[in-house]
């Protein structure tokens, strides 16, 4: 089955796939989540795994080579290793990522190594266990380190997300820094999106990636920019002579839209072809309805030819022209 090449209405190939898992989290990010009063989604509405092989096989033909499964916490999900072998398995799907917390992840890791997992991003926001707590409302830092240091220890290329916020981890940017000292990771500082699931924004962001970089350069003079891969949101740097690199990502301010190359489904099954917008195809219930592969194909292009620009756009069309409140744990982070 050999991949087409699939390019939407601004002439940006599309060629990845973000797919949330499940909405659930064992983490309460004050950034993603409420403390309490979550709405979960109930099981029912999520997609089953037969029908995110099926959409996955589907969207492998039309051009989509790579996928990262998000969440929520994707272990959260019951089975999720057999989706991962599942999804392995789909010709065409050359390259399989995950974004995780960390919290359970650790005795999968050999088997993840084993089924050629392509890289592993760690959400990590601060390394003093106590910040940890304040930040993520768990007392689980220590699973973390240890997901982080069996991650290195068998070789899987690591990420480390952090998002930066005032008053709460700025004290970690150097520390984090200091990581990629010995260590081949990429530690990746992002600017905070203000929207947590409880539909409160604030309309200005203190550390934007310009303050974090000039905050970086500021204790690092000899800070090197280096070349960005294709299609990458992060603006990569290294410390000369460390063994790591750092990258930056402008979340909020959005200066990354020209070349997006990605698409989204949330957890319940809804397609986005922007972070920012607020669904624009409702894929369960197509095939839910019985639809055919056929007419699902023409609807997914036609929902590609009719993309926004970038996210500002994607921000004015969403049907209440609100900003965007949900969490990110809906949308797949
Ligand atoms: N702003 C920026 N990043 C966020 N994430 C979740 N919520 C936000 C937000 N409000 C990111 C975290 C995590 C991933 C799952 O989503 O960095 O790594
Ligand atoms: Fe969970 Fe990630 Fe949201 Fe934290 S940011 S609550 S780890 S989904």
């Amino acid at each position: 089955m050999g991949n087409a090449k699939l390019y939407d209405n601004h002439g940006r190939a599309i060629n990845y796939l973000r797919l949330a898992v499940t909405d659930r989290c064992n983490l309460r990010c004050f950034y993603c989540m409420p403390e309490e009063g979550i709405k979960y989604l109930p099981k029912k509405d999520l997609l089953t795994f037969e029908e995110i092989e099926r959409l996955v096989s589907l969207l492998a033909t039309l051009g989509i080579t790579k996928i990262r499964l998000t969440g929520g916490e994707p272990f959260v999900r019951t089975d999720l290793m057999q989706l991962i072998r599942k999804i392995k398995a789909i010709p065409g799907i050359h390259d399989l990522h995950l974004t995780t917390n960390g919290v359970l992840t650790a005795p999968y890791i050999k088997e993840l190594k084993a089924l050629g997992i392509a890289s592993v991003n760690l959400s990590l926001d601060t390394l003093d266990k106590t910040r940890f707590h304040t930040i993520t409302r768990r007392d689980e830092f220590e699973n973390v380190m240890n997901t982080f240091e069996q991650l290195l220890h068998y070789g899987i290329p690591v990420k480390i997300n952090a998002v930066i916020m005032e008053e709460k981890n700025i004290d970690d940017i150097l520390p984090l820094i200091e990581l990629t000292k010995y260590k081949d990771v990429s530690v990746r500082f992002i600017e905070e999106m203000p929207f947590n699931g409880e539909g409160n924004h604030y309309t200005q962001l203190t550390w934007t990636y310009k303050k974090i970089l000039a905050y970086i350069q500021q204790h690092y003079p000899t800070l090197q920019k280096v070349t960005d891969p294709d299609y990458s949101t992060a603006y990569h740097y290294v410390v000369p002579g460390y063994r790591g690199n750092i990258g930056i990502i402008a979340a909020f301010s959005r200066t990354f839209c020209g070349t997006c190359n990605r698409i989204r489904l949330t957890a319940q099954g809804t397609l986005k072809t922007c972070l920012y917008d607020d669904g624009v195809l409702n894929i369960r219930d197509l095939i839910r309805s019985g639809c055919s592969d056929e007419e699902l194909k023409n609807q997914l292009l036609n929902a590609f030819a009719h993309r926004p620009k970038d996210g500002f756009e994607a921000e004015e069309r969403r049907s209440n022209h609100k900003p965007v409140s949900e969490s990110m744990s809906t949308i797949g982070g």
